[in-house]
């Protein structure tokens, strides 16, 4: 069966489903896009993601292409369609189709919508089938890192870098060498002194719905996080790192620009975190 994309109307097969050559998405990065992880029919804090769409939309001026509710029914068609129960959905929103010049078109051009799905195996059983090693880069992207923007050449390179030094990720951090975050992924870390941290957010990184998600399971499990800024070298000499998305669930960093962080395997806090993500996608099937 071919695989079936939704493109302004219409469900069609991928290799018939196309936009516009002149569409600003295409030209400019003039949009914005969004990745669910869909677990037994289920749409994963489909309400997070729905939301930060909304913020990413409103803060580059663009019209939401149609409401929450009827994008929604739209995506779960979409798996429908595809037949699948478990895997991940890309949505983007891009501006829409105008005769190139940069400044955002008046009167505003009709928003193009693109949703895929793709299949994706489950979370495994076991977290060490599920470690990751990192390399760490300066964060060469703009300043406004909060929008979900489908401008990614920065976390392109940087990635690209990280798959040809054998690694998943690539860690950001700033001029003043602090940790901002993954290409693709929120960076989280265990101390020396044992305390759990996050970046606190603001406009240099994206506002994570796994972070969000996992920030409710802490509190609700009344366990302790704190949200400060930590430098590379608090990094390099953490006992534990790990990375949330919505792909990559709660993954542990187990080695880092070649050195192992910790005894090279998952830590305890990243083992038991990934287990209550886990029980937290099952609740949601
Ligand atoms: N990436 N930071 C960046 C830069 C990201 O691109 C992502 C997600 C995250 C984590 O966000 P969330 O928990 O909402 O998935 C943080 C997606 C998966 C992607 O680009 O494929």
């Amino acid at each position: 069966m071919a695989a079936i994309a939704y493109v302004n109307g219409r469900y069609l097969p991928l290799h018939q489903a196309s936009v516009n050559v002149e569409d600003r998405g295409y030209q400019f990065g003039d949009g914005i896009y969004e990745v669910l992880y869909v677990h037994r029919g289920a749409l994963v804090d489909a309400g997070l993601h729905l939301q930060r769409l909304a913020r990413s939309l409103s803060e580059i001026e663009l019209p939401a292409p149609m409401s929450a509710a009827a994008l929604h029914a739209v995506v779960l068609q979409v798996l429908r369609l595809n037949r699948i129960q478990t895997g991940l959905v890309y949505l983007q929103v891009t501006r829409g189709v105008a005769r190139r010049d940069h400044p955002i078109p008046s009167p505003a051009p009709r928003p193009s919508l693109v949703i895929i799905a793709r299949r994706k195996p489950e979370p495994p059983e076991d977290i060490a089938a599920w470690t990751a090693e990192a390399i760490t880069l300066p964060d060469a992207r703009w300043a406004r890192c909060d929008i979900k923007s489908t401008n990614l050449l920065p976390n392109v390179l940087a990635r690209t870098a990280a798959k040809r030094a054998g690694a998943y990720e690539a860690i950001l951090f700033d001029a003043n060498g602090n940790v901002t975050e993954g290409a693709a992924s929120t960076v989280w870390i265990v101390t020396r002194g044992g305390t759990l941290l996050a970046r606190p957010l603001d406009a240099h990184i994206l506002p994570g719905c796994t972070r969000a998600a996992l920030i409710e399971e802490l509190q609700r499990q009344r366990l302790g996080f704190e949200e400060r800024e930590f430098s590379l070298a608090e990094l390099r000499e953490a006992r534990e790192i790990f990375l949330t998305s919505a792909t990559s669930f709660v993954k542990p960093v187990v080695r880092l620009d070649g050195a192992p962080i910790g005894n090279g395997a998952p830590g305890a806090t990243a083992t038991a975190l990934f287990e209550l993500y886990v029980r937290r996608l099952r609740a949601s099937a």
